[in-house]
């Protein structure tokens, strides 16, 4: 299983969820929600390493999130367009290896510049894996992905009776990055709103109230306190010991 010695998930998903509530609460507009959720997402970042998190995939932004007012997709497209230009050196400084996962056509050309820019210069970085979902869903990815898988077939380089599990994985998004481990999701909501649906086949899956712009590493260290030591069974029975 892919946990740290103490038992803590090493791969972890979050879907940041909360941000206009948040705001709202607190008779805000929406989008002051999502400034502080972008701190809020900094940070985390900046402790995941500390915490033993090996990869670490952010949900920013669905396919489905364009379904918003034109004016609040504009403030999320600009702080996503701010975020990576400040936050590119110290990512790069830190080791963080950044990899966008989404549809990137559906983006603003210049973001998707800054993406390649800021994925071409992390590339090599290996402290912490950090997958950005923007303009994310998991049924355009496997979509996508068998496109992928069919026109190799037609091509003649994969034989249909050997495709596998691991022939769909590679032809993912996240193709090459170990699965979460665990899933967090914040704001109270439990579902999972078509984020890595084949990804998180065994995930373990946490809920907390708190919305996202509550979120701390103090939070984050607790539910992986939680989490550690879990006997994930992946459909065998308990481990026992034979002494
Ligand atoms: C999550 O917060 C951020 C994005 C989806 C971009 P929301 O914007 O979904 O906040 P709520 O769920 O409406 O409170
Ligand atoms: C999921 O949150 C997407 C992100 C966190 C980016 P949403 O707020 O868009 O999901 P629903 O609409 O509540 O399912
Ligand atoms: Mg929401």
């Amino acid at each position: 299983m892919a946990s740290g010695t103490d038992g803590r998930p090493k791969n972890v998903a979050i879907i940041m969820d909360g941000n206009g509530r948040w705001a709202q609460k607190r008779g805000l507009p929406r989008t002051v929600g999502h400034h502080r959720g972008v701190d809020r997402a900094r940070e985390i970042i900046r402790v995941a390493p500390d915490l033993g998190i090996e990869t670490l995939t952010l949900f920013a932004f669905s396919t489905e999130n364009w379904r918003r007012p034109a004016y609040e997709v504009s403030v999320l497209m600009t702080l996503f367009r701010r975020y990576i230009r400040r936050e590119a050196a110290e990512l790069d400084m830190e080791g963080v290896q950044v990899r966008f996962i989404g549809r990137r056509e559906g983006l603003p050309r210049d973001l998707q510049n800054l993406m390649h820019e800021l994925e071409a210069r992390t590339k090599d970085n290996t402290r912490l894996i950090l997958q950005l979902a923007l303009n994310y869903g998991a049924r355009t990815e496997m979509t996508e992905g068998v496109k992928k898988i069919a026109r190799a077939v037609a091509a003649g380089e994969i034989d249909p009776e050997k495709i596998g599990e691991e022939t769909i994985s590679e032809a993912l998004w996240t193709g090459g990055v170990p699965d979460p481990d665990l899933v967090i999701r914040t704001s109270g909501e439990m579902r999972i709103s078509n984020f890595l649906l084949w990804q998180i086949a065994y995930a373990e899956l946490a809920f907390v109230d708190e919305c996202w712009p509550d979120f701390d590493g103090a939070l984050l260290e607790k539910i992986l306190g939680s989490f550690a030591g879990r006997e994930r069974r992946f459909g065998a029975l308990k481990a026992i010991g034979l002494g």
